[in-house]
C-alpha cells in the first residue's frame, strides 16, 4: 500500500538525469515555441471548426474559440510551473511521480498514451483525408477502401463508377435524386493506407534525431502559419458581415443547438484545436535552458494559436454562411464562397493543411516516447525503452513501437471516435496537473520554482473545473472507453510495474 504513494525525490530525479541524461539539449526557447504551436494547429482548426459552427455556436463558434482559449490557459499556467520546477522529458508523468505517489503517476503516464499515442492517429486520419482531396484535384484517386477506417461502408456511384463514404447527406442527395442508395453496390474498406504511410514516415524522421526532427517542424510550422496569416488577410476583405448576423443564433429548444448552450458545447468541440501546447514540456530534456524556455514555450504557442484561432474563425464565419461549413474542408469552402478572385488560395490552403496536420502528427510522435522512456527508466515499463540510439541519440525502441500502434490505430479507427477519446484523456490529465500544483503549493512550499502560476488557488482551481465541465459535455460511449482503457492500464501496473518499480528496490 505505501509503494502506491510513494514519491520519488524531486531532488533525486534532478540528480539522476543529470547523470543519466544522454539525450542532446539542442533545443531553445524558439524551438521550443515551434514545437508548440507545431502540435496545436491541426485538424481541430483545419477540420472541426466548420462542423462546430454548422451545428452548435454559428458565428459565435469564436465565443467557444475564447472560453476553451481561456480555459487551456489555466492549465497552461499550471504546466508551467511544474515545468520549471522539474524539467525532465516525461511530462506531467513525471510530475505526478515527484508530488503525489507511484500509482497516480502510472494512471496519469498511461492516460496520456490517450493524448499523445491516440492523437497522432487521429490527425493521421484527418491528413489522409486532406492529402486524398488535394491528389483528387490533380486527377490522382486514391481508393475509398484503402483510405478510410476499417469497416466503414461505401457505395459505388452510378455515374463515374467510383467507390465513396455513404455518408448520410450523400444518401439523401441520391434519393432526392431519384436513386434507391440501397441498390446501388456495396463494400468495406479495408484500411486507411495514407494515414499508416504518414505515421511511418515521421517515425522513421524522428528515430533519425531530434534536431533533424525540429528543423522539419520548424519548416513546416512555418508554410503553415503563412498559410493561415495569408487567409486572414485576404479573407477578411471578403467578410460579409450579414453572415455575422445573428452573430449568436437562437438556441433551438435543444441544449448544445446554437444560444449560449451552443457556445458551450462548441467550446467542448474545438478543445481539441488546442491540444498540444502541453508537449512542449515533454522535450525538457532536449532543451538548453528548461527552467527559463519550458515556460516561455508552453505560453508563447498558446497564445499565438488563440490569437490566431480567434482570427480565423472571425474571418472564415464572415465568408461564408456557417450552415454551409458543416465538410471535411471547411476553410477551403470559406474561400471558394469568395468566388473566382480566391482560386488561387485554395491548393495554398490544402498544402497549409496538409503541413499543418504533419506537424501535429510529428510533435505527438516525438511526445509519446519521450514519456514512455520516463515510465521505463523507473521500471514501470520494460528497460528496453530506456536504451538511447548510439549514434542518433534518440530513445528509438519507445519511437519505434509508438510508430507501430499508432499507425495500425490510424488504419483501423474512424476519426470522431478517436477525437473524443484524446479530448476525454488529455482532460483528465489536465486536471490532475491543475490539482498537483495546487496541492504542491501548500505540501511543497520549498522547491525552487523559476515560474509561479498567478493567483494560486484561483487559476488552478479555473482550470480544473473547467477541465472537468468539458469531459462531462463528452458523450457516454467516449466515458465507457476511457474506464476501460484505464482498467487495462491498471491491470498493467499491478501485474508488471508495481513489481518491477525501482522506487519500490530503492526504498526495501
Ligand atoms: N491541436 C491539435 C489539432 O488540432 C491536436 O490537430
Amino acid at each position: 500500500m505505501k509503494q502506491l504513494w510513494a514519491t520519488k525525490s524531486i531532488d533525486k530525479i534532478m540528480q539522476d538525469t543529470g547523470e543519466l541524461n544522454a539525450m542532446k539539449r539542442t533545443l531553445g526557447a524558439l524551438n521550443l515555441t515551434t514545437l508548440g504551436i507545431g502540435a496545436i494547429i491541426g485538424a481541430g482548426i483545419f477540420i472541426l471548426t466548420g462542423n462546430a459552427a454548422a451545428q452548435y455556436a454559428g458565428p459565435a463558434i469564436v465565443l467557444s474559440f475564447i472560453l476553451s482559449g481561456f480555459a487551456c490557459a489555466m492549465t497552461g499556467l499550471c504546466y508551467a510551473e511544474f515545468a520549471s520546477m522539474i524539467p525532465l522529458s516525461g511530462s506531467a508523468y513525471t510530475y505526478a511521480y515527484a508530488t503525489l505517489g507511484e500509482l497516480i503517476a502510472w494512471t496519469i503516464g498511461w492516460d496520456l498514451i490517450l493524448e499523445y499515442l491516440f492523437a497522432s492517429s487521429t490527425v493521421a486520419v484527418g491528413w489522409s483525408g486532406y492529402v486524398v482531396s488535394f491528389l483528387k484535384d490533380f486527377g490522382v484517386i486514391i481508393p475509398a477502401y484503402l483510405s478510410n477506417a476499417t469497416g466503414t461502408s461505401l457505395l459505388q456511384l452510378p455515374d463515374t463508377g467510383q467507390w465513396v463514404v455513404s455518408s448520410a447527406a450523400l444518401l439523401s442527395k441520391l434519393s432526392s435524386q431519384g436513386l434507391n442508395p440501397d441498390m446501388l453496390p456495396h463494400m468495406t474498406a479495408i484500411i486507411n493506407l495514407p494515414a499508416m504511410l504518414i505515421i511511418g514516415l515521421l517515425t522513421i524522421l524522428l528515430v533519425i534525431g531530434i534536431s533533424e526532427s525540429a528543423n522539419f517542424n520548424n519548416i513546416v510550422v512555418f508554410v503553415k502559419l503563412a498559410v493561415v496569416i495569408t487567409l486572414i488577410c485576404v479573407g477578411f476583405a471578403y467578410i460579409n458581415k450579414e453572415n455575422w448576423s445573428p452573430f449568436i443564433p437562437e438556441n433551438t429548444g435543444e441544449f448544445g443547438h446554437f444560444g449560449w448552450s451552443g457556445i458551450l458545447r462548441g467550446a467542448g468541440v474545438i478543445f481539441f484545436a488546442y491540444i498540444g501546447f502541453d508537449a512542449v514540456s515533454t522535450a525538457a530534456q532536449e532543451a538548453k535552458n528548461p527552467q527559463r524556455d519550458m515556460p516561455i514555450g508552453i505560453l508563447a504557442s498558446l497564445a499565438v494559436c488563440t490569437i490566431l484561432y480567434i482570427l480565423v474563425s472571425l474571418t472564415i464565419t464572415g465568408m461564408v454562411d456557417y450552415k454551409l461549413l458543416a465538410v471535411p474542408d471547411p476553410i477551403a469552402v470559406a474561400v471558394d464562397a469568395a468566388g473566382p478572385e480566391l482560386f488561387w488560395l485554395r491548393p495554398l490552403v490544402k498544402i497549409g493543411a496538409i503541413a499543418g496536420l504533419s506537424s501535429v502528427i510529428l510533435v505527438m510522435l516525438l511526445g509519446q516516447p519521450r514519456i514512455f522512456y520516463s515510465m521505463a527508466k523507473d521500471g514501470l515499463l520494460p528497460k528496453s525503452f530506456t536504451k538511447i540510439h548510439p549514434r542518433y541519440k534518440t530513445p528509438f525502441v519507445p519511437t519505434i513501437v509508438t510508430g507501430v500502434i499508432a499507425a495500425l490505430i490510424a488504419g483501423s479507427f474512424p476519426i470522431n471516435i478517436l477525437g473524443e477519446l484524446v479530448s476525454i484523456g488529455t482532460l483528465l490529465a489536465f486536471t490532475i496537473v491543475c490539482l498537483g500544483v495546487l496541492f504542491l503549493r501548500y505540501k511543497r512550499p520549498d522547491i525552487k520554482r523559476s515560474f509561479k502560476t498567478p493567483w494560486v488557488p484561483v487559476v488552478p482551481i479555473l482550470g480544473a473545473a473547467f477541465s472537468i465541465l468539458q469531459m462531462a459535455a463528452l458523450p457516454g460511449d467516449t466515458w465507457i472507453r476511457l474506464i476501460i482503457w484505464m482498467a487495462i492500464g491498471f491491470f498493467i501496473y499491478f501485474l508488471y510495474g508495481k513489481r518491477n518499480s525501482l522506487l519500490k528496490k530503492e526504498n526495501k
